[in-house]
């Protein structure tokens, strides 16, 4: 398709347009559920004064708050992962069970907490349940291994008449909870994990969990440990040999990634979504090597079961440890601005348009902590700014995924990943201003799209092909002047999506303005032909 730049009469700069092609039959995938996961983990106030607070106003009997519980709803997580990340790694699950008041006070070595265990597996699930959202459960194999690893899905998942099930029902929970995706440990590669591993030691012991959990429970789904990061030394190794030991025993790998910007370099950050489309890639590569070398077909899907942008919160210290032991302290408490949601977008925009291989993804995290929701404890609860795109995924984003061809200019940036304190830089030589996912469905088809272009606005002409008659239904931007805007408890709606204006259907398609450094999606929906 022919590259097309609208000049203006006076010779004004010219406006950048995108050729975008989006055929039916050019079928990606189907989206799962699981695509639409978040992930809350003991850790600052993500459990104790984000989902559970006893006492607050809006709480119930249980102590769930209701408020956050109505904007969970609104975002719409499908599946989510519990109870960590790091801290699981150094944590007994059977602390977290049995009566309230005979639970053990246990220091946290992963995020330097005081754990007061009131709130463990089976709170869990009942607000799993109370929420509509699939529970995901990680077993520790940092400090403990198979045989813990098989009690819990004995706990949880057997019905009746053995010890670990009946202690369940002794404890008041008389139906199993049939939990079926299970973790494998957490970031087993990170030198900051408790009993990180060698990919070899990791490798075998997840084979031998992996062996005993599915004995316990033939019909769990297990995901090992993938990198925590594609800048790790040891990224595609760690999967090679991981899988080359497990790959019989396990349906899943797992993948980690949080952008930044630190560097301040807003037009790099943007491009930065793109290096989920190379992760993302990179590890299917390793994967279906390792299939072939096996000669087999089974192929292993991606659970990118942590994602988000991270960054104000990360590096120093202080934002990630408080001295004295404290409950549930406030870090990792990252505020999130404009720009932040735009690289948000485009991580919604890389996994979509992966959705044959990643079957699985959690956004880390949910409340307070790397969170779309935040709240005060005692006070209200509001959206962050990068609630905005997951709400339209889980909203618009079920369906079948298109490959759409676009064709729009390109930039060059140098993002800056940081691998503990050095940054290690990437070449992004070729990033489309226009990064744009399409999803079918029998209603009709919706677009996301991130303008990454922070002067000015493309002008988009989509062609639509196969669709049948077409017609929008829905049309929301969201951008603001103001990069560094953010959404806080006094003004919890100062980002939030307006309608896009000037959405022109046309024989071919569509034909829209989308503004500077903007997201946006736009819904068609199906008229009936005749
Ligand atoms: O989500 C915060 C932390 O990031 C998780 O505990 C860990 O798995 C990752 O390093």
């Amino acid at each position: 398709m022919p590259r097309r730049f609208i000049v203006w009469p006076d010779g004004r700069a010219a406006m950048r347009h995108s050729e975008v092609l989006i055929d039916r039959a050019f079928e990606i995938g189907a989206t799962d559920p699981r695509l639409f996961g978040a992930f809350v983990e003991h850790l600052g106030r993500s459990v104790y004064g984000g989902i559970y607070e006893p006492g607050h106003k809006t709480a119930d009997p249980a102590g769930y708050r209701q408020d956050v519980l109505a904007l969970i709803r609104e975002l719409g997580p499908t599946i989510v992962r519990y109870p960590g990340g790091n801290f699981v790694s150094g944590y007994n699950w059977e602390d977290g069970v049995g009566p309230v008041a005979q639970r053990p006070r246990r220091l946290d070595l992963a995020w330097m907490s005081a754990e007061p265990n009131s709130f463990g597996t089976n709170e869990f699930i009942d607000w799993c349940r109370l929420a509509g959202i699939e529970p995901m459960l990680a077993v520790n194999l940092g400090t403990r291994g198979a045989e813990a690893a098989g009690r819990l899905v004995e706990y949880c998942n057997h019905p009746a008449g053995t010890a670990m099930s009946d202690l369940r029902r002794s404890h008041g929970w008389e139906q199993p909870h049939a939990v079926k995706f299970w973790c494998l440990g957490n970031e087993m590669d990170a030198p900051w994990q408790i009993g990180a591993k060698t990919a070899d030691e990791y490798g075998r012991l997840a084979t031998e969990a992996a062996k005993v959990m599915r004995w316990v429970d033939p019909t769990v789904e297990l995901a090992a440990c993938g990198s925590c990061g594609r800048n790790m030394p040891n990224f595609g190794r760690w999967e090679d040999v991981v899988l080359e030991h497990c790959f019989d025993e396990v349906e899943w790998i797992s993948l980690h990634t949080y952008l930044n910007d630190y560097a301040g370099d807003t037009a790099a950050f943007l491009a930065s979504a793109d290096t989920v489309d190379h992760f993302i890639e990179e590890v299917i590569a390793v994967a279906d090597s390792v299939a072939a070398r096996r000669r087999s077909r089974k192929r292993i899907k991606l659970s990118l079961d942590e994602w988000n942008v991270w960054y104000r919160t990360r590096r120093p210290r202080a934002t990630r440890v408080k001295p004295g032991w404290p409950v549930a302290p406030d870090i990792l408490q990252e505020i999130y601005t404009m720009k932040d949601a735009l690289a948000f977008g485009g991580m919604v925009i890389a996994l979509l348009n992966h959705a044959d291989r990643v079957r699985a993804a959690c956004l880390a995290q949910l409340v307070n902590v790397l969170a779309p929701i935040m709240t005060e404890t005692g006070g209200p609860a509001w959206r962050q700014t990068i609630f905005w795109p997951f709400a339209h995924m889980t909203r618009f984003g079920r369906g079948t995924v298109l490959r759409a061809l676009v064709h729009c200019e390109t930039y060059s940036a140098v993002y800056h990943d940081p691998l503990g304190p050095v940054d290690v830089p990437v070449e992004l030589p070729a990033v489309s201003y226009l990064k744009l996912a399409a999803v079918h469905d029998d209603g009709g088809v919706t677009l996301f799209m991130l303008n990454r272009d922070l002067e000015g606005p493309i002008r988009m002409q989509a062609t639509l092909r196969g669709f049948g008659p077409l017609r929008v239904a829905d049309a929301l931007t969201l951008h603001d002047a103001d990069l560094e805007a953010i959404n806080h408890r006094d003004a919890p709606d100062r980002i939030r999506p307006v309608a896009l204006d000037g959405v022109e259907q046309n024989a071919d398609g569509l034909r829209v303005l989308l503004p500077p450094a903007s997201w946006s999606v736009i819904r068609l929906v199906a008229l009936p032909r005749g």
